[in-house]
């Protein structure tokens, strides 16, 4: 029996339903600066639900404006789409370009950024679904439950007198229904199947992706997978997986398949980090004939084409790609003509300025000084910084960044481990003190090092 599922999404805000402003503001909890960056990929997103108000007809005319973003290393690219998928309530797969090699060569085929984001889909999407089949599933979980700590007898039996003795089992069951939702019972033990975990997954190491060896596997071989044993268990244990187990038989897959499909195209995200990395043109020997292949199998992802995945085909016309890279020894112009034209919208990420690394270092809820007072709170030792040390950070980060390699905010975390390299050995036998690292502490700390410029290429 099917239970209706409600095709209404479930509560919570999906990211295109986020303001450009709001979008913004949730990203400058993580990342300082970057403003262009931030509201052209808030327009971006905000432009995909104004497309979606319109009328159907209307709507499919207008794809979406790419965006690549385009600036040095270590200086938050990575960082927006980072949080970003964090933020999104859409199919969102962040990939290096990278890693994907010519179709016809061994490795990942561009294809498989599409069945990833679909299999990312589906995941979302049966979640969702469980959570509206939860109320159901848990009512079914408790019947087999009853079932299994009371069996209906099969027939009632015959006592001596030959009357038809009937027990009273419906209140005996309704007594233990009682129980059972008390948690009364659910120290007792029964036997349930269970789908053999740990299966081996193949499918995760597959240069070709998910699909070719995932299924021919499992449709070869049956057996191997989603084996299921009967396990015993406390009823408290037991619970959960039954819920789980009932859910996945109210949820329809073909309409699970549907939907994620349909997310994918309307709401998809893919964002292609070091696109900068498969830059280079014909011409050029070895690699760089792979890399221009590799963009030349972009083009038709990128420009919207139809990719065969195991839920069905995904038409890829409205997803929305952002690219980002440091060009620092390629160019935009180094990509080819046909992929620079589907990539209309170029944001640029400024370096970062001492002011800007302050702030990185203290502001952002994950900040670098906060993890390590975090980190080191575990062996009792009470970390912090004073305003002073952290300026001294910051300008000692730009100094080196200047006369050795500019690496960005990344300077920041090379110049904490050995800044705080004696107390992070040192903590577990310093029991209980205060640490109040100040400018003081920081130059002590680093100045050997700094001074040597040799040293500080290797030290930091
Ligand atoms: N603007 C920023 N705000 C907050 N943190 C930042 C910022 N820029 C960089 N960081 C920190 O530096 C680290 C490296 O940044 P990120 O990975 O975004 O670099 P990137 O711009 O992608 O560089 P690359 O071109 O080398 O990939 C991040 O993990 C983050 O902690
Ligand atoms: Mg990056």
């Amino acid at each position: 029996m099917k239970l209706e599922v409600s095709d209404a999404p479930v509560a919570g805000e999906r990211l295109e339903e986020l303001t450009p402003r709001q979008i913004v503001a949730e990203l400058d909890r993580y990342v300082i600066g970057q403003t262009q960056a931030k509201r052209a990929v808030a327009i971006a997103l905000r432009n995909r639900w104004r497309r979606q108000q319109l009328r159907p007809e209307l709507a499919e005319e207008i794809l979406p404006k790419n965006i690549l973003m385009i600036g040095p290393t270590g200086v938050g690219k990575t960082e927006i789409a980072r949080r970003l998928a964090k933020l999104a309530h859409s199919p969102f797969l962040k990939i290096e370009a990278s890693k994907f090699t010519e179709v016809g060569y061994v490795g990942r085929d561009v294809e498989s950024m599409v069945r990833d984001l679909v299999e990312l889909a589906v995941i979302m999407v049966r979640e969702e679904k469980r959570q509206a089949v939860r109320a159901a599933a848990e009512k079914q979980a408790e019947e087999r439950l009853l079932q299994l700590l009371l069996p209906a007898p099969p027939t009632p039996t015959m006592s001596s007198t030959g009357e038809v003795e009937k027990p009273d089992f419906e209140s005996t069951r309704e007594k233990f229904r009682r129980k059972l939702q008390a948690g009364e019972l659910d120290d007792r033990m029964v036997e349930i199947e269970v789908d053999e975990t740990g299966s081996p997954s193949f499918e995760m190491f597959t240069p070709q992706g998910v699909e070719e060896v995932g299924i021919n596997i499992k449709d070869m071989m049956p057996g191997l997978f989603g084996r299921r044993t009967t396990q015993k268990m406390k009823v408290g244990n037991a619970r959960e997986i039954l819920i789980q187990q009932e859910a996945e038989k109210l949820i329809d897959r073909q309409q699970l398949s549907r939907e994620a499909r349909n997310r994918v195209e309307q709401d998809g995200i893919i964002f292609l980090d070091e696109i900068d990395k498969v830059a280079g043109r014909e011409g050029g020997q070895g690699p760089d004939v792979s890399r221009e292949g590799v963009q030349r199998d972009l083009l038709p992802i990128v420009e919207g084409s139809t990719v065969a995945t195991k839920y069905g085909p995904v038409k890829t016309d409205h997803v929305l790609f952002i690219a980002a890279g440091a060009f620092h020894v390629s160019k935009p112009s180094d990509l080819i003509p046909e992929l620079q034209g589907r990539f209309p919208l170029r944001v640029e990420l400024d370096a970062l300025t001492e002011e800007d690394l302050v702030r990185i270092l203290t502001e952002p809820r994950s900040a670098l000084t906060r993890q390590y007072s975090a980190l080191l709170s575990t062996e009792n030792v009470d970390l912090s910084f004073t305003p002073g040390a952290i300026r001294e950070i910051a300008r000692m980060a730009v100094e080196v960044n200047s006369r050795t390699e500019n690496i960005g905010a990344r300077r920041l975390a090379t110049l904490l481990e050995r800044i705080l390299d004696e107390v992070s050995f040192e903590a577990p036998d310093m029991g209980g003190i205060s640490l109040e690292v100040d400018d003081e502490y920081v130059r002590h700390a680093l100045q050997d090092i700094v001074q040597d410029q040799d040293l500080s290429r290797y030290v930091l």
